[in-house]
C-alpha cells in the first residue's frame, strides 16, 4: 500500500487568543504540527501534505524546512473543502490517511493498526466520551455498521445522546477521496463543506466503514484553547516520566519533571525535582542531576553530579565530573574527566582537560584548558574587544591564583604559576611564576587627615 498523509492545520484557532497560529503553539517544547509531522513520517509515507490557511505563512516559515508538500487552503470552507486542496497532487491507487495539525499525541502504533486492518477501504477512529458535546457523532444501522457521522450542531435531541464519535482521523482510498469528495453539499449549521458526510455516501453506495476504537483519549484530544494544550502537556510529561522510570531512572518527583526534547538516559540516573531537559539529552549510568537544573542538548557521562540550579547548553561533559550549584555552560564547552566546577562559574566555547579545577566566580571564554590545571576564585578571560574574540590555552598543571585577569590571546605555559590578581597581557612560561600587580602603598597618617577635614 503507497500511503500519503494530509494534515488538516488551516484552522483559525481562534479560542487560543493568539498572534501565533494554533499549529505553532508548543507542547513539549515543540509546535503541536511538527508533533503531528514527526508521528506522519514514521509511517514511511510516499508524501505528506501540510494544509495551511489563516496565518499559515507563518507556519510555512517555521517549519519549511520539512520535508513537507505544502497546501494553501486561502479561503477555508470546512475540513472536505480542505481534503479537496491537497487531492489532485494524490496519485488514485494511494491510501490517504488524513490527520489533524492540532490533534499532536496520536500514536504511531494506532495509526499503523489503523492502516493494516483497512487497505482499499474507509476507516475512522473512533472514541467514546461521557461528554461528546462538539464531537461528530457516529451512526450505525441495525447491524451495528458505521453509516454516517453528523456533526453535535446538525444532530437530533437523540443523535446527541450518542456517545461515540469521530476523532476525525480517517483512512480511504485515493480514488474513493477523488470521486465523493466533489459531491459534499454545504447544505448544514456551519455552511461548511464536512469530510465527515463522505461516510454517508461511501455507505449508501455499499462499501463498508470499519471503525477503530482510540486507545486512549489522550491520543485523540485536539487542542482548542490553552487549557486543553496543558492538559495535554501535562499528560505528555505524565507519561515520560513513567517510561523512564520503568527504565530504571529515578526521578524524585515525576510531577515535577519536564522533557522537551529526545532523551537517552541509562540506568541508575537520578533527577531532582524542577530538571528540565530539551534538544537532545544524553546521561549515563550513576548520574546525578540536582534541582532546578536545565539541561539543553546536552551529552553527560557516568557518575557525574550536577549540583542545583545548573544552565547547561550544547555541552559534553566526560566521566566523574561535579558542577554548580549555579554553574552556567554554554553552547561548545567540553570537560575531560572528574573536572570540578563550582558556583558562579561561566564557561562558553571552552575545553578543559580531565582533573582541572574552576571551583569559584569565574568565566572562562574561548579558552582551552590542559590536564590538572587550578583556576583561582574570580578568574576571567578578557576575550573579547568589542569587535573581536580571542583564545586563551592553559596548559597541563599551570596554577592561576585568584583575581587574575587573561588578556587573549594568551598562552599560559605548563606548571606555570601566575601570581593572585594580576592582569596578564604577555604568555607566561612553563613552571615559573609570573605576576604584574602595582606596587602596594600606605600613606601614612592620611585616614586621620580625612577624619579632621569632615569636622
Ligand atoms: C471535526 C469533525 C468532527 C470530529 C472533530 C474531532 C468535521 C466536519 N467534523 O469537527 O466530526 O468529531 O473534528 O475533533 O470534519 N480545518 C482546515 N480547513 C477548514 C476547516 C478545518 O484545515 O476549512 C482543520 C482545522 O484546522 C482542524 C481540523 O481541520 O485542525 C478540524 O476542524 P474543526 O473546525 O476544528 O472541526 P470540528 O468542528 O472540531
Ligand atoms: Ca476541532
Amino acid at each position: 500500500m503507497t500511503l500519503s498523509v494530509v494534515i488538516l492545520a488551516a484552522g483559525y484557532g481562534k479560542r487560543m487568543y493568539s498572534k501565533l497560529p494554533k499549529v505553532l503553539h508548543q507542547l513539549a517544547g515543540q509546535p503541536l504540527l511538527l508533533h503531528v509531522i514527526k508521528t506522519a513520517q514514521t509511517l514511511n509515507p510516499d508524501a505528506i501534505y501540510v494544509v495551511y490557511g489563516n496565518g499559515g505563512s507563518r507556519v510555512r516559515e517555521t517549519l519549511g524546512d520539512l520535508p513537507v508538500n505544502w497546501v494553501n487552503q486561502a479561503n477555508p470552507k470546512g475540513t472536505g473543502h480542505a481534503v479537496l486542496q491537497a487531492l489532485p497532487h494524490i496519485p488514485d491507487d494511494h491510501q490517504v490517511l488524513i490527520l489533524y495539525g492540532d490533534v499532536p499525541l496520536i500514536k504511531t502504533a494506532t495509526l499503523k493498526q489503523l492502516l493494516a486492518d483497512n487497505e482499499q477501504q474507509f476507516a475512522l477512529l473512533v472514541a467514546t466520551f461521557d461528554d461528546p458535546t462538539g464531537f461528530g457523532r457516529i451512526i450505525r444501522n441495525p447491524d451495528n455498521e458505521i453509516v454516517a457521522i453528523i456533526e453535535h450542531r446538525d444532530a437530533t435531541p437523540d443523535q446527541l445522546l450518542i456517545q461515540e464519535v469521530n476523532t476525525g482521523i480517517l483512512t480511504g482510498p485515493a480514488a474513493a477521496f477523488k470521486r465523493w469528495l466533489p459531491q459534499l453539499k454545504d447544505h448544514n449549521a456551519q455552511s461548511e463543506y464536512y469530510l465527515t458526510d463522505i461516510i454517508s455516501l461511501v455507505a449508501e453506495n455499499d462499501h463498508k466503514i470499519a471503525g477503530l476504537l482510540a486507545p486512549s483519549l489522550e491520543e485523540v484530544a485536539g487542542v482548542n484553547d490553552r487549557k486543553e494544550l496543558m492538559r495535554l502537556e501535562r499528560y505528555y510529561q505524565s507519561q515520560k516520566a513513567l517510561e523512564l522510570l520503568e527504565q530504571g531512572v529515578t526521578i524524585i518527583d515525576p510531577s515535577r519533571f519536564d522533557c522537551r526534547g529526545t532523551l537517552n538516559i541509562a540506568n541508575d540516573v537520578t533527577l531532582d525535582i524542577n530538571v528540565i531537559l530539551s534538544g537532545e539529552v544524553a546521561i549515563d549510568e550513576g548520574s546525578y542531576i540536582g534541582p532546578n537544573t536545565l539541561l539543553n542538548n546536552v551529552k553527560i557521562g557516568k557518575n557525574v553530579i550536577i549540583k542545583s540550579n545548573c544552565v547547561i547548553e550544547d555541552a559534553v561533559i566526560e566521566d566523574g565530573c561535579q558542577i554548580g550549584p549555579f554553574a552556567r555552560i554554554r553552547p561548545h564547552t567540553q570537560l575531560g574527566k572528574e573536572v570540578h566546577i563550582g558556583n558562579f562559574v561561566e564557561l562558553k566555547n571552552t575545553k578543559i582537560d580531565d582533573f582541572s579545577k574552576v571551583n569559584h566566580l569565574t568565566y572562562l571564554g574561548d579558552s582551552t584548558l590542559g590536564k590538572r590545571v587550578n583556576v583561582g576564585a574570580g578568574t576571567i578571560t578578557c576575550n573579547y574587544d568589542g569587535i573581536n574574540k580571542f583564545e586563551t590555552l592553559i596548559k597541563d598543571g599551570a596554577f592561576i591564583g585568584s583575581g587574575t585577569e587573561l588578556v587573549a590571546p594568551i598562552t599560559i605555559g605548563e606548571n606555570a604559576y601566575i601570581g593572585a590578581g594580576s592582569t596578564i597581557t604577555r604568555d607566561a612560561p612553563d613552571a615559573q611564576l609570573t605576576l604584574s600587580r602595582a606596587k602596594q602603598t600606605t600613606i601614612n597618617g592620611w585616614s586621620k587627615k580625612k577624619g579632621e577635614s569632615l569636622d
